[in-house]
C-alpha cells in the first residue's frame, strides 16, 4: 500500500510571542497526510493541534503567531515561504479547514447562498450566475441541508448549530481541495449529528478522493475514520501509527490512558472511565526532560534529564519515550 503523499510536514516549530515571552505550541513535529487517507491528530485539550492546522493554513494570529522552523511540503513544494496571495490560492482549493465552531468561517451579514457561491466563483471564474447557483443548491443538498433553495436566502445565525457545520462542509468541499482538516468538526454537536456530520465527510471523501485530517480530543471518533493517527501531547507528537496498530499495541503511557478513557457502552453507566491524573504542562513552565513524565505512571528517573525522540517500534510505528 504505497499511496502518493501529497502532504508533508517536517520539524514543525511553531511559536507565539507573549507578554510572558516566547513560547513554542508545536514543537518538532513531522507527519504524512496520504491522498484518499485520513490521519487523525488526538490529543488532550492544549497540546497544539489546532495550532498545528492553523500553521499548515498559514492562518496563525498575527504578529504573534509565527512558524519557526521545519517545513511543510504540499505537493513537494514548501508552502511556509510562500507569498500571501499564493496561499489565498491554496486555501480553499488545495487546504480548506472546516472549524469546531462554524461561525467562526461564516460571515454573519452575508446569506448562506452568496457565501458558498463565492467559493464556486472564485474556483470556476468561468461559471455564469446561474451555474454558480445550480451548484450551490445542489451541494446543500448533498451534505444533507433541507429545502436548500430557502436556506440560500438565510443568513447563518438562523439556522442549527448542526446545519451551520453543514454548510461549512459545503462551502469546504465546493473548492474541491486534495486535503480537508477538520478541526474537531463535531464536538460541538449532539451526539446523533455528530454521527451523521461523519458519515457524510466520509461518503464525499470516498466521491472525491480527497485526504482528511481529522483532529479531535476523542479517541473513539478516530477508530471509526481514520487509517493512521498521531497522538500529540503538550506540543509534541508522543506517538504515531496506523490506527489498528495503535489500538492493539499502543506503546506510550498516553496513548494507553487516553485509549483507557475511551466510553464504552457497557460501563456507560456504572463504570467510572479511568481518566490521565494531572493536567497538560504550561507551555511556559515545562518540565526538563519528557513533558508527560509528571503524569506517566512509568516514569523513570531517565525521563527528567532529556526528551525522548521519536523511535521506530514497528512497521510505521513511532513512540516517543524511553520505555522503548
Ligand atoms: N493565540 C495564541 N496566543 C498565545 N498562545 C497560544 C495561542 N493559541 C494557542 N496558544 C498556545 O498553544 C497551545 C496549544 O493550543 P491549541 O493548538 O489551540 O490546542 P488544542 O490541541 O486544544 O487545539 C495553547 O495551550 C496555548 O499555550
Ligand atoms: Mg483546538
Amino acid at each position: 500500500m504505497n499511496k502518493q503523499v501529497i502532504l508533508k510536514i517536517k520539524n514543525l516549530v511553531t511559536a507565539f510571542d507573549t507578554e510572558e515571552g516566547r513560547i513554542r505550541a508545536v514543537e518538532n513535529v513531522s507527519f504524512e497526510v496520504k491522498k484518499g487517507q485520513t490521519l487523525g491528530i488526538v490529543g488532550e485539550s492544549g497540546c497544539g493541534k489546532s495550532v498545528t492546522a492553523l500553521s499548515i493554513m498559514r492562518l496563525l494570529p498575527k504578529p504573534i503567531g509565527m512558524i519557526e522552523g521545519g517545513k511543510i511540503l504540499f505537493h513537494d513544494k514548501d508552502i511556509v515561504t510562500l507569498p500571501a496571495e499564493k496561499m489565498h490560492e491554496i486555501r480553499g482549493y488545495g487546504i480548506s479547514m472546516i472549524f469546531q465552531e462554524p461561525m467562526t468561517a461564516l460571515n454573519p451579514v452575508h446569506k448562506i447562498g452568496k457565501q458558498i457561491g463565492e467559493v464556486f466563483q472564485l474556483h470556476f471564474p468561468d461559471m455564469n450566475d446561474k451555474e454558480i447557483r445550480k451548484k450551490s443548491v445542489e451541494m446543500l443538498q448533498k451534505v444533507g441541508i433541507p429545502e436548500p433553495i430557502q436556506r440560500m436566502e438565510e443568513y447563518p445565525h438562523k439556522i442549527s448549530g448542526g446545519m451551520r457545520q453543514r454548510v461549512m462542509i459545503a462551502m469546504a468541499f465546493a473548492g474541491e481541495p486534495d486535503i480537508l482538516i477538520a478541526d474537531e468538526p463535531t464536538t460541538a454537536l449532539d451526539v446523533t449529528i455528530q454521527a451523521q456530520i461523519l458519515k457524510l465527510m466520509e461518503a464525499l471523501q470516498r466521491e472525491t478522493g480527497m485526504a482528511i485530517i481529522f483532529i479531535t480530543h476523542a479517541l473513539g471518533v478516530i477508530a471509526e475514520i481514520c487509517d493512521d493517527v498521531m497522538v500529540m501531547y503538550a506540543g509534541t507528537v508522543a506517538e504515531k501509527a496506523p490506527v489498528e496498530e495503535l489500538f492493539k499495541n499502543p506503546k506510550h503511557p498516553y496513548s494507553i490512558g487516553l485509549l483507557s478513557s475511551i466510553p464504552r457502552l457497557e460501563n456507560e453507566r456504572k463504570v467510572r472511565l479511568k481518566t490521565i491524573k494531572g493536567m497538560v504542562p504550561s507551555l511556559y513552565e515545562l518540565p526538563k526532560g519528557c513533558r508527560f513524565q509528571n503524569r506517566c505512571p512509568k516514569a523513570m528517573p531517565c525521563c527528567e534529564i532529556e526528551p525522548p525522540v521519536l523511535k521506530s517500534v514497528g512497521e510505521d510505528h513511532f513512540v516517543s519515550c524511553f520505555l522503548y
